[in-house]
């Protein structure tokens, strides 16, 4: 049977907007109010866990008369607003009749300037040589709401491992992780398969993988593409392209029998003769799927045939991580899979397609 919505009235910024009850607030200030509230650790397809504080606006609740129930207004006919004492985060907070909250005041634009200077204090500049570059929300939050200079010490920053390979498909850079816990809830409430997690606490905390064999579970590739930074980055990109050099192509997974919606993200290529080749695959948002189709994934997660059929770079010489101890530790050989067939840096069967 159909749902029917029930609407109710919020105050953003003192606009009055009709949106669904019981909605998340950062997705109605987006879709109803064209309000982008700035987030790291909230995902639409994930339950909102408040973890890294961005999302802070000012909150308050339309009062109500005592005895008739009704809601007040102020000598000017605007809704007469009781606000909360400290900033509340957004993604944590759902409509409600009367709800009021400011996203512009100077109160919250101070918040975030000290949420970006805090999380940079742990986070390396990498910016030029990583993958994220360029599609970061952490670059354009911090060219928005970053300080401009540092009065952190230099000598204080944490040093943590770069370039941990957790399977054949995925690196992680443990310093540019925000801990926003993104990748640990994906596998958690979307793959069912909790096979990572947080070890150590504070700011020397990091991500490890307990997978055993290593991290190349099916749908272990979407944890690289909801990483709002490039902690999480998968070998078939890694070094091989900046995000401002491709074309998006939208295209179907002709692996799998969902046909799952991707993109291809295509360049044209010297190494290639100069032709057009695909350096990235990433899914491709369609909610109708999610509606019609009984697939564990939802609308926003691909398979990972597809992605590793992407040509990619040379395939490097691996380590493997298992676990905290081992985290660093170096085996180097050469991983081969199916796509260079043994060639470092061979080409797959995109290339050949397009
Ligand atoms: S690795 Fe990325 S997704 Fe995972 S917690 Fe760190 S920043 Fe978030
Ligand atoms: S996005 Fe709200 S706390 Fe992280």
């Amino acid at each position: 049977m159909p749902r029917t919505l029930e609407f109710v009235t919020i105050y953003i910024d003192d606009q009055a907007v009709q949106v669904p009850k019981g909605a998340n607030l950062v997705d109605v200030a987006k879709f109803y109010a064209d309000n982008d509230i700035p987030v790291f650790c909230y995902h639409p397809k994930m339950e909102p866990v408040g973890m890294c504080r961005m999302c802070l606006v000012e909150l308050g609740i339309q009062e109500t008369d005592r005895e008739t129930r009704q809601p007040l207004c102020n000598e000017d006919g605007s809704p007469k607003i009781r606000w909360f004492p400290k900033l509340q985060t957004a993604c944590t907070q759902f409509t409600a009749e009367g709800m009021a909250v400011r996203t512009q005041s100077a109160t919250v634009a101070s918040a975030r300037d000290d949420i970006i200077e805090f999380i940079l204090t742990s986070h390396p500049l990498d910016c030029p040589i990583c993958d994220k570059g360029g599609e970061c929300p952490l670059q354009n939050l911090t060219m928005r709401h970053g300080a401009g200079t540092s009065r952190f010490y230099f000598d204080d920053k944490i040093k943590l491992g770069k370039h941990i390979p957790l399977g054949d498909l995925i690196f992680l850079d443990q310093e540019r992780c925000i801990q926003c816990a993104r990748c640990v809830r994906f596998q958690d409430e979307v793959v069912n398969d909790p096979v990572l997690g947080f070890h150590e606490r504070g700011r020397a905390l990091q991500i490890v993988t307990v997978s055993d064999p290593p991290f190349d579970t099916y749908w272990s590739g979407n944890t690289t593409d909801i990483c709002p930074v490039g902690a999480l980055t998968t070998a078939d990109f890694r070094f091989a392209a900046r995000p401002w050099e491709l074309n998006e192509v939208p295209s179907l997974d002709p692996y799998g029998p969902e046909g799952a919606n991707i993109s291809l993200s295509t360049r044209l290529d010297r190494d290639s003769g100069g032709k057009t080749i695909v350096k990235r695959v990433m899914p491709r948002q369609n909610e109708f799927r999610q509606r019609n189709l009984d697939f564990r994934q939802n609308a926003l997660w691909a398979p990972p045939q597809p992605r590793r059929q992407s040509p990619g770079p040379a395939h490097a010489p691996q380590r493997r991580a298992t676990g905290p101890g081992e985290l660093g530790r170096s085996a180097q050989r050469c991983r081969h899979c199916a796509t260079c067939s043994g060639r470092p840096g061979g080409r797959g069967s995109w290339a050949d397609a397009l």
